[in-house]
């Protein structure tokens, strides 16, 4: 099976010309029979059907968020969105309704990485091009899509993993891991690349397992850490809704967060930054959810039969406390 993994490039730095320019690394998108119109000089509009994964997050709310608000009318599209709540099956027959309506072009952000190949092959058949945000496939389709633009999930979990190792190797610290949504990509990536990150160091995994990416789940997972363990220091969340479940958790069982047990989590959303400046979590490491404006400059540029890159990883931040306090005035989600 082919994973789509590509050299890292930095969308913050590219305008919507060069983004779409750049001719090495390009796939031509299929013909999609649409119209080029970007809207703005009363051309037809481009009809989008997007899935979304959920609402399970702050982030996935800001991600919503920015795909709607630009992929408008005024902006030249006509967008069908969905919220597939989490669930693989809701997201296929989502994209089959777009199929059997014959949107000019499918986006979806999915749930899991594998189960795609005979939907994606529906899509190809019918010569609409698709378009993945924040989160990769595993497929054997060719040219299954146009492009994939979102973050380096190994790379957060990498950077995750090397600041614990800054900050607390040699002190022999227990960690407990909340993983995202079994079988997504961030969860099977940030797992992989914050262990790469702590090995050879004496920090040690010593529990993993999924809080599904929501409060919740992150809350009850810890829970249950903390009746079986009464020697953690140091929790990794894959996400930043996880982690303020943890602090709940904590913060019940009569323990300090951000002390007693540190925290590192991955997003960056208001509500993450603000525990980070209160001294509830130690880091995290940023996931851009503002993917909106590039998508609809890809949608724009596949169905004027432009050449798109087809991998483009969009840029993110890392934030100790200190640094979490100065960005949280400027917050956008
Ligand atoms: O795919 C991105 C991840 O999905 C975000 O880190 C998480 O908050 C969301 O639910």
């Amino acid at each position: 099976m082919a994973r789509h993994t590509f050299a890292r490039t930095t969308l913050a730095a590219l305008s919507a010309v060069t983004l779409l320019a750049l001719g090495a690394c390009s796939s031509e998108p299929p013909s999609s029979g649409g119209d080029t119109g970007s809207g703005d000089s009363g051309d037809e509009l481009i009809s989008v059907g997007f899935s979304q994964v959920g609402a399970e997050s702050g982030w996935r709310s800001a991600n919503t968020m920015s795909i709607k608000d630009a992929l408008t009318e005024e902006n030249g599209f006509e967008l069908s969105f969905s919220d597939a709540q989490q669930k693989q099956e809701n997201q296929i027959s989502a994209i089959r309704n777009y199929i059997a309506q014959g949107v000019d072009v499918i986006a979806f952000s999915p749930v899991v990485e594998t189960g795609w190949d005979a939907v994606l092959e529906e899509a190809k058949a019918a010569d609409i091009p698709v378009v993945l945000t924040d989160r990769a496939v595993e497929t054997t389709v060719e040219d299954a899509y146009v492009t994939f633009i979102g973050s380096d999930f190994v790379e957060e979990g990498a950077r995750s993993g090397e600041w614990a190792v800054e900050q607390y190797d040699g002190e022999g610290y227990k960690v407990v891991e909340l993983q995202g949504t079994t079988g997504s990509a961030p969860a099977i990536d940030r797992q992989q690349g914050f262990a790469e990150a702590i090995e050879g160091s004496d920090l040690e995994i010593i529990d993993s397992q999924t809080g599904d990416f929501t409060r919740d789940g992150g809350k009850k997972v810890m829970e249950g850490f903390l009746t079986a363990h009464d020697d953690i220091d140091l929790v990794f969340a894959h996400n930043d809704d996880m982690g303020l479940g943890a602090v709940e958790a904590i913060e019940a069982a009569g323990l300090t967060p951000g002390e007693d047990i540190k925290i590192i989590t991955i997003d960056g959303v208001k509500d993450g930054m603000q525990a980070l400046a209160d001294g509830k979590f130690n880091y995290i490491v940023e996931c851009n959810p503002l993917l909106g404006p590039d998508l609809a400059e890809i949608i724009k540029a596949t169905v004027a039969g432009e050449p798109v890159e087809e991998r483009i990883v969009t840029h993110d931040e890392a934030f100790d406390q200190e640094a979490a306090k100065e960005a949280l005035p400027d917050r956008q989600y």
